[in-house]
């Protein structure tokens, strides 16, 4: 009984309430609302220019809503009961200039500097940020410089700079690009690991709708609006989206393609994305 009640009482995480923000004096958003539970592993999904990071930036609170609420754990975004317990790792973080000379220990520890540190042992940040290292896999490299690192570790060593917040959210945009195939499953399985052993909240924007429907519980596919929001199981075919999103075949039948999406050669045979350009 106790668990039943304190479930149902306990807010979502995450709660968008029919948003709409603007960019430029235009709407990129429009009436979006979702909510999400603590553990969820969500993944976001849709053409480019969609609004998937100004979705993002609106539930940290970057950006104001023209209309409508985002709660955090019940609280408004940015609010100090919220601070340290939401971490965003922004589209192209890992793109670091490559003149910057920063070590891994050293970027992972700039996770920690806006958080009140004056009256914590040193040691102890020295131990959160090896820890947070150890989580992503990079002791062997912890001492080298991030531009020599490859495109996949890059995106590790700042996730690395997220986690060591000790955040119970995660906000990634497109933490997937650039990376091999190799590293992308061993970063998926980092982050269900999350999830499932932390009991995490992750919401991961991504174009790569093959790496989403394999880690991610639940797809939301946004573009302006939220087109599909529900099981990664029941995620429609690529037609039934065409469909969903009142486009027509362009290609009459003849293109070859089969199934719900399409291979981008560029990112390797086993990267899918959601045919979107395309269409476009
Ligand atoms: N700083 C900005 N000023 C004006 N318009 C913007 C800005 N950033 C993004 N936009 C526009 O907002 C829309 C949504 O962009 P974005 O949220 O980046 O989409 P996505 O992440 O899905 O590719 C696009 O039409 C984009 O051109
Ligand atoms: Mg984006």
């Amino acid at each position: 009984m106790a668990t039943a009640l304190s479930a149902s009482s306990t807010p979502p995480l995450l709660e968008v309430d029919n948003i709409t923000v603007h960019r430029g004096g235009v709407p990129v958003v429009r009436n979006v609302s979702l909510s999400v539970q603590q553990g969820e592993f969500v993944g976001i999904v849709g053409p480019n220019g969609g609004g998937k990071s100004t979705l993002l930036q609106s539930i940290l609170g970057l950006l104001a809503c023209h209309q409508g609420t985002v709660r955090t754990m019940g609280h408004a975004p940015l609010s100090s009961p919220v601070r340290g317990r939401v971490a965003w790792v922004s589209q192209a973080a890992a793109n670091l200039p490559s003149n910057v000379r920063l070590t891994v220990r050293e970027l992972v520890r700039l996770g920690l500097s806006n958080h009140r540190t004056w009256f914590r042992p040193f040691n102890r940040d020295v131990q959160e940020v090896d820890g947070a290292i150890e989580l992503v896999g990079l002791t062997e490299v912890a001492d080298r410089d991030v531009s020599h690192l490859s495109g996949g570790q890059r995106q590790r060593a700042v996730i690395a700079r997220a986690l060591v917040t000790k955040a119970e959210v995660l906000l990634l945009d497109e933490p997937l690009v650039g990376m091999d195939r190799a590293s992308r499953n061993s970063l998926l399985r980092l982050l269900d690991g999350f999830c499932h052993d932390e009991n995490k909240t992750i919401v991961m924007v991504s174009h790569d709708l093959a790496a989403i429907r394999q880690s991610a519980h639940r797809i939301i596919y946004l573009e302006q609006t939220v087109r599909f929001d529900g099981p990664s199981s029941e995620f429609p075919s690529l037609e039934a989206l065409a469909e969903l999103r009142g486009i027509e075949d362009v290609h009459d039948g003849h293109h070859h393609d089969h199934g719900e999406a399409h291979c981008n050669h560029d990112h390797g045979p086993s990267s899918v994305t959601v045919g979107i350009q395309e269409a476009e």
